[in-house]
């Protein structure tokens, strides 16, 4: 191994869950199944030059947009520390971290997916180049972003994946996600996502927080339950192109997130009053054209309106005649299912 500088990058993008992943335990193990598409636009520019370094610890100098992070970087010095038990070799570098994101700051957007699975991307790469990871496994590399960030896990796909141990799903894995694109009607396969921003103040309640109050919650089990019968039902919309049905489950998972937060001890809301009034546009619109398009929700006020390719045109002019006003600054952001994380250098 030569001591010269060593470089690599990634971009990688933003997901949105269906079904979504709320509680975990251990390292980072989901407590149900979750199913998400890879977006596009919203992503995550990371890259890595690494030299041979001389002490025995991980050591990171990480900026973001130009600026130096330390304490970003102590927390990805902990994370690489991590994935080090299993590949020892990272331990021999020291690292200069850059990031990126495509999106502004002030749009609430969850960064973490975009950014863990980048910056994982890139070890990922480190490890291939040099020989630790014999073949190409993608698992390998969503089971280590999953380590920064559950969601992230289902990142380092395009388009479609699952994540958690569910019986109708082949292969599927709490320690990773799996991929399922090729069990997606054509109906799907070019799935807009546009996100209304209402607002893009810092969330109250982090969703580390958020996770950790399911331990105890009242409703556990049955929420459980529900996510296992919500992903068989979705995957059987998705595979047969049915938006029907694929709007009935997307719609109550997206409510029965926040409903879990509002049901929370202590008890929480995240939703704006906008919200409610974009989702009540939302359906009355839906109710008099038939038009095939459903909202769903991050842990977070924002909407993100998914809708098939061919109905484009006629979804913008709604959200620009009807919904923009109820947006902060008239911010949306439009994105679509994408192509999984892109090497750069
Ligand atoms: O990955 P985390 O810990 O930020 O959790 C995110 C959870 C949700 O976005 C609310 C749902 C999901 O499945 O992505």
């Amino acid at each position: 191994m030569t001591d010269t500088i060593q470089k690599v990058a990634w971009k990688s993008a933003s997901n949105i869950a269906l079904v979504k992943y709320w509680g975990k335990h251990s390292e980072q193990i989901p407590m149900n199944p979750s199913i998400s598409i890879t977006l596009e636009n919203a992503n995550t520019q990371t890259s890595i030059q690494y030299n041979k370094s001389n002490g025995s610890d991980v050591k990171v100098d990480f900026l973001f947009e130009g600026n130096r992070k330390p304490e970003f970087g102590q927390k990805i010095e902990r994370f690489i520390a991590r994935i080090a038990k299993d590949y020892p070799l990272l331990n021999e570098f020291s690292y200069i971290i850059e990031s990126s994101n495509s999106f502004p700051h002030s749009t609430g957007i969850a960064s973490s997916a975009s950014s863990m699975s980048a910056l994982a991307m890139n070890l990922y790469s480190i490890l291939r180049e040099h020989g630790a990871i014999a073949s190409e496994d993608l698992s390998i590399a969503s089971s280590m972003s999953r380590l920064g960030s559950g969601s992230a896990c289902r990142s380092v796909y395009p388009g479609f994946a699952v994540w958690g141990n569910s019986e109708i799903v082949d292969g599927s894995h709490d320690e990773y996600a799996v991929e399922v694109n090729e069990k997606i009607h054509e109906e799907f396969k070019n799935t807009h996502d546009s996100i209304l921003i209402v607002d893009s103040a810092k969330k109250s309640v982090s969703s580390t927080e958020g996770h950790a109050l399911m331990a105890g919650h009242s409703f556990r089990e049955s929420r459980i339950k529900q996510s296992h019968d919500n992903l068989k039902v979705l995957m059987q919309a998705l595979e047969g192109g049915d938006w029907h049905k694929f709007t009935e489950i997307v719609e109550l998972e997206a409510l029965t997130l926040h409903a879990l937060m509002m049901s929370s001890v202590p008890s929480y809301i995240l939703l704006h009053p906008n919200t409610l009034k974009v989702i009540e546009l939302i359906r009355e619109f839906r109710n008099a054209t038939s038009t095939a398009m459903a909202f769903t929700l991050d842990a977070g006020p924002n909407i993100h309106l998914l809708y098939p390719d061919y109905n484009a045109g006629a979804v913008k002019s709604f959200i620009n005649d009807a919904l923009i006003q109820y947006c902060e600054e008239r911010k949306v952001l439009h994105d679509k299912a994408g192509q999984g994380p892109e090497k750069l250098i």
